[in-house]
């Protein structure tokens, strides 16, 4: 049995205000059945850590790594560095990282290894563009992306989180229907099956992601291959947010 999970991820928003209200907010969240994350942009980690303490179960996350540890790399954040701060998870290869900061699979891969060398839990971001889905392209983009993640082998991938976040979806208001959503998440877990053995690919988390709200959440995570979401916009407004951690209580 996958137990769900709802990350939060703020992408370049949010304010002290935010923390604050968010702190409030998460106080006193019920974690026993949903994984909660919130993944704010990097100076807000720590105040973020200080108003919603480890003990209340809720998790933080960074929105990217870098693919090196240490060293001469202005404007980069090291894993361990996260780590630190409190986060235990990373979001890795966003679309919009892959689009506007040219990330290859490769690049993906190498943070993928720098956040567990960090002993943070990678949410490896997959997903295809309106133009790819147009041209029926879908499984072949998210199943490249998906194999250089697989090709690290089960020891890795078990470590992992994946989010399905097809870009057409993400902060268009324009949601994958519950159908589109389940058939590409089934089509991850069967790739990751054949790759990998049925065994892991039952315990392989798969988030979805794009336009996710209050009010089509508990149909998404409904969904047989779908185990909770990655929240962009919905994420920035607290009693939004807990109505969608309440959404993926099974
Ligand atoms: P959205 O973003 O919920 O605002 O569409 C999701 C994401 O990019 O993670």
């Amino acid at each position: 049995m996958r137990k769900p999970m709802v990350a939060g991820n703020w992408k370049m928003n949010g304010s002290l205000a935010l923390v604050n209200d968010m702190g409030r907010a998460l106080a006193g969240v019920d974690c026993s059945a949903v994984d909660v994350l919130v993944c704010p942009p990097f100076p807000y980690i720590g105040p973020l850590r200080r108003a919603v303490p480890d003990e209340s179960g809720v998790a933080l996350g960074g929105q990217d790594v870098s693919r090196y540890d240490s060293g001469a790399y202005t404007g980069e954040v090291a894993g361990a560095m996260l780590a630190e701060m409190g986060c235990r998870h990373v979001i890795v290869g966003h679309s919009e990282r892959r689009a506007m900061h040219a990330e290859t699979d490769e690049v993906v891969v190498d943070k993928v290894q720098a956040a567990l060398r960090a002993g943070l839990t990678p949410i490896v971001c997959v997903g295809e563009t309106l133009e790819a889905r147009d041209a029926g392209e879908t499984e072949q983009v998210v199943g490249r992306q998906l194999d250089a993640v697989l090709d690290l082998g089960g020891f890795v991938v078990e470590k992992l989180v994946l989010a399905y976040e097809p870009v057409w979806a993400i902060g268009t208001g324009r949601t994958a229907s519950p159908e589109q959503a389940q058939a590409v998440h089934a089509f991850i877990r069967q790739r990751t099956a054949d790759a990998l053995g049925d065994e892991l690919a039952q315990r392989f988390p798969i988030l979805y992601g794009g336009s996710v709200k209050p009010g089509n959440a508990r149909e998404l995570f409904g969904c047989a291959d779908v185990d909770g979401g990655l929240i962009g916009g919905a994420s920035l407004d607290p009693d939004g947010f807990l109505e969608i951690i309440s959404a993926a209580r099974p």
